[in-house]
């Protein structure tokens, strides 16, 4: 196996004004208090963990009316593979509650640098949340955060592959926390989130797949982050830990509970900043 050509270098945003203020996702209870401190130091430790795996993390800054911006996989889609510079695609938030992180994400982008190309403002997609690379294609999710459709823009916009599966759970409601690119033939496959037809592109997909039971995807634990051979888990059942270090991972638990309470695990936390897409691999000659 291959090491992941991406995952050295994160966006993260720390929790200076997150909280469970807004219901828009089963996982989340506005009665439910969020600790602030105790998510100040959870985020503090994945950051720490990230960066002791070998990872570069970048900071972009919340403000009160988007509490959800910690969840800086959402912000948009990232590809370093094209031709005259980087390139970010923000995203078309479903929900009018994060509607207002699409400027704040696009803006952080073009202050560092980067060409911003824009979503047909009719199609919702929520960015890295709802699209992993694998195998030289973007596997898309759609129904619950993003339009089917969008992904015709998103391969225009990004000049790659885009294969599009959709979700059928809605506790499962975004494509990372179904699937976690692991290696160029590993992935974290949560078949529970998907239809078969997804269940079927996936397998054609991905050569290794460790298939989580139910209870496993239900505890997030494919909302994982991988910089290079570590796994860094908001939760690691004893079957999946066991089978990652059998693979040869380095499996780091991180608590990131706070989070959970609105939805997201660790890897909502990030965005990927070095991911190249393009026109993918070259087909095979015979
Ligand atoms: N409360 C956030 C929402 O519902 C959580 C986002 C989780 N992000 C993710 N990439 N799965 O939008």
């Amino acid at each position: 196996m291959a090491e992941l050509d991406w995952g050295r270098r994160y966006l993260m945003c720390p929790p200076e004004h997150f909280g469970v203020l807004y219901e828009i996702n089963p996982w989340m209870d506005a009665e439910v208090a969020v600790d602030p401190e105790r998510a100040r130091e959870q985020w503090d430790g994945l950051r720490a963990t990230l960066e002791a795996a070998g990872a570069a993390v970048e900071v972009v800054h919340q403000s009160a009316e988007v509490p959800d911006m910690v969840f800086t996989a959402n912000g948009g889609i990232v590809n370093v593979a094209a031709d005259g510079g980087p390139r970010f695609v923000p995203s078309n938030f479903w929900h009018a509650e994060r509607q207002g992180e699409t400027e704040r994400f696009a803006a952080w982008f073009a202050e560092q640098g980067w060409a911003v190309d824009r979503l047909d403002p009719g199609l919702r997609h929520e960015g890295a949340g709802d699209a992993l690379p694998f195998g030289g294609v973007l596997l898309s999710g759609y129904r619950f955060r993003s339009d089917r459709v969008a992904a015709t823009d998103l391969a225009a916009l990004t000049g790659g592959p885009v294969r599009s599966i959709e979700l059928v759970d809605e506790r499962l409601y975004h494509v990372d926390i179904t699937f976690c690119p692991l290696s160029d033939r590993h992935a974290l496959c949560a078949p529970m989130g998907w239809d078969r037809y997804g269940r079927q592109v996936v397998e054609a997909l991905v050569p290794e797949p460790l298939w989580l039971t139910d209870e496993e995807a239900l505890s997030f634990c494919a909302n994982s982050v991988v910089v290079g051979t570590t796994v860094v888990m908001p939760t690691t059942p004893v079957r999946v830990g066991r089978q990652l270090e059998a693979w040869g991972f380095d499996v780091v638990t991180c608590d990131v509970s706070e989070f959970l309470k609105a939805g997201g695990g660790c890897r909502c936390l990030t965005l990927a900043l070095d991911v190249p897409l393009g026109p993918g691999p070259a087909p095979n000659p015979d």
